[in-house]
């Protein structure tokens, strides 16, 4: 039976058992379970499950390993990390994280001012707060004040420019400074989709001669003391370790040159995110584990420290898909299944059809294996001849459905007849010919990295695993747009199973969601965000936490800055039914998502 790659990319977080998806925790609930009680009370749209016992699981490992590296190569410095903002600031996912993970004094990254602001409001007092991104003097000046409210804050700073506003803040403030950190623009660059994050042109840091600029203003301005910190981030998800090791290295030496310098205070290396997690549902495509990722850091350091006679500088990580990818599961149930499939039952033969009809309904009869592909050829050129017809007025739409459905016949039998995989072209009509699942979510909301960059993510059925699959499948969101679709790909094929919609539900699980998917999804066609809900467990039992119902119609005209009660107002001055006003009220101030039968 498929298992849709679980065990590569599941991390054992979920198991199949039997015909479902269980999570693998505690009492092991099954998702269909959780999905039953959820859509019970009315929502019966998509739906984001959040598992927090996941995140902890992730922030635990990570300052395991890099722990466990410290007392193997007997480091001498420590390891903090941050979680980075952008990746996911909601609050059921932030909340829960920051109050589970406090005692490790795991801390914040901000890219924006209102990030800084979050992290502020949000942050265990003693934990770290970094700063990347472009600055301008007001969320200069929020470092400033972060720092007077007792946050333990550095500013990495992208530009000499930053470093400037920062003396002026200063004397205008008369506060001491924040942490100050330098973003390096490194030779190095990562590996994967995001590598432009680092190398000579990447959009950030500061250039060998800008260092050395900016340790002469930090020299200058009495800031030497402030100077703690150096950055890279070489981009997100890398595949290979080798940019990582690279990095290190040029780092290390930077580091170790800013310290001879006389950067007595400079004590951090912050290597920024990168970590990947397996989103792979066909083969592993991470060549390096945590733990190689750790050594290697740790030793790296160690080694350039130890050649230099200069401190052990701590380690700061802000890895952010590796913490939140896996908490996050969106389940879609599924609408409709368009079959591109035609029996003979669809042809509708006339007592007199044009006469390449008949000989569509003759190639159809005689197709052998000797003569398949010959007469697939044939029938794609009736095709092709009955539609230029109809086009002309010459052949009526009955004749035009049953050149359809007989071509449609005849490649399939031809693909019945031929080994399908040694032949390119029977292969490639094979791919088209695929079952058209309508799932209730929009891909634009709820998976833009794979309409922006074709991120994979994994995808199965929730129920049903106890039957083969057999249905190659296209998805098709409910946008009215052709972006709103995961085609199939023979290179990774989904194929889900044959459902009868009038008797049962069929969802599916789009997994490893919980990085950036939440905050970079738009509202296209005005469809909001799905409804979504914590899982947590205590002694064991599961609960249901903080569940946030899918935006209305209503709010999200206010969140493009139309006045709702002017909306509104239009709406019921047309009518004068009150039944009819009623049903308006009670739509417009629920969410658009399609409705559809509970279960
Ligand atoms: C400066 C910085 N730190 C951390 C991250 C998080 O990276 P990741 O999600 O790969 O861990 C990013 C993401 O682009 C980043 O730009």
């Amino acid at each position: 039976m498929n298992n849709y790659g679980i065990d590569i990319w599941g991390d054992d977080n979920f198991i199949i058992d039997n015909d479902v998806v269980r999570l693998n925790y505690a009492s092991k609930p099954s998702l269909i379970d959780i999905v039953k009680s959820i859509r019970k009370d009315g929502n019966t749209g998509p739906l984001i499950l959040r598992f927090p016992h996941i995140t902890q699981k992730q922030i635990d490992k990570l300052y395991l390993t890099f722990n466990d590296a410290i007392k193997e190569y007997k480091y001498n410095s420590n390891f903090y990390a941050v979680f980075p903002l952008k990746v996911n600031q909601l609050p059921n996912f932030i909340l829960p994280t920051l109050k589970s993970s406090k005692d490790l004094n795991y801390g914040l990254e901000a890219g924006s001012k209102a990030e800084l602001l979050q992290a502020m409001a949000l942050n265990n007092l003693n934990a770290p707060i970094t700063v990347n991104g472009f600055k301008d003097k007001e969320m200069i000046t929020l470092g400033f004040i972060a720092k007077h409210q007792g946050h333990n804050i550095t500013l990495i700073i992208e530009g000499l420019n930053e470093l400037q506003t920062i003396i002026e803040v200063k004397s205008e403030l008369n506060l001491p400074s924040p942490n100050i950190g330098l973003r390096l623009r490194l030779h190095s660059s990562g590996s994967g989709t995001w590598a432009k994050s680092g190398g000579i042109n990447s959009k950030f840091g500061l250039s060998a001669t800008e260092i050395l600029d900016a340790f002469d203003m930090v020299k200058q301005n009495n800031l030497i003391g402030n100077l703690k910190m150096i950055h890279f981030h070489i981009g997100s998800s890398m595949s290979t370790i080798s940019p990582l090791k690279k990095a290190l290295k040029e780092s290390g030496h930077i580091y170790v040159e800013l310290k001879k310098m006389g950067a007595k205070y400079l004590d951090s290396i912050n290597i920024g995110g990168g970590l990947a997690i397996e989103y792979s549902q066909m083969q592993k495509q991470n060549q390096y584990s945590l733990k190689e990722f750790a050594s290697d850091v740790i030793f790296t350091l160690k080694e350039i420290a130890l050649k230099n006679k200069v401190d052990e500088p701590n380690v700061f990580t802000e890895s952010g898909r590796f913490i939140s990818a896996q908490n996050s599961v969106l389940i879609t149930p599924t609408l409709e299944l368009y079959s591109s499939e035609y029996n003979k039952t669809s042809l509708r033969i006339k007592e007199n059809n044009p006469p390449i009809i008949q000989e569509m309904y003759d190639l159809l009869n005689d197709i052998t294996k000797e003569n398949a592909k010959e007469f697939m050829h044939d029938s794609l050129e009736h095709l092709e001849s009955i539609l230029t017809l109809f086009g002309l007025g010459y052949v009526d739409l009955n004749d035009r459905s049953n050149a359809e459905v007989l071509t449609h016949l005849i490649i399939k039998k031809a693909i019945n007849l031929i080994d399908v995989k040694n032949d390119k072209e029977l292969k490639q009509l094979d791919d088209k010919i695929q079952e058209k699942y309508l799932l209730n979510f929009s891909i634009f909301q709820s998976l833009p990295d794979f309409w922006g960059i074709g991120q994979e993510f994994p995808i199965m059925p929730i129920t049903h695993l106890d039957k083969k699959a057999t249905r190659s499948a296209n998805i098709w969101d409910i946008t009215c747009d052709s972006d709103g679709e995961i085609p199939f790909d023979s290179s990774k094929p989904l194929y889900l199973h044959d459902v009868d919609l009038e008797k049962e539900d069929y969802f599916l699980g789009f997994f490893l969601v919980g990085a950036y998917q939440d905050i970079l999804g738009m509202k296209h066609n005005l469809f909001s965000s799905p409804s979504q809900v914590n899982i947590v467990f205590e002694d064991g039992i599961m609960k249901k936490e903080s569940f946030i119902k899918s935006q209305s119609i209503i709010d999200i005209f206010e969140d493009l800055d139309y006045n709702a009660d002017y909306i509104l107002d239009k709406l019921l001055n047309k009518t004068k039914d009150e039944k009819l006003k009623k049903i308006l009220v009670n739509y417009i101030n629920d969410n658009s998502y399609l409705k559809t039968i509970n279960i």
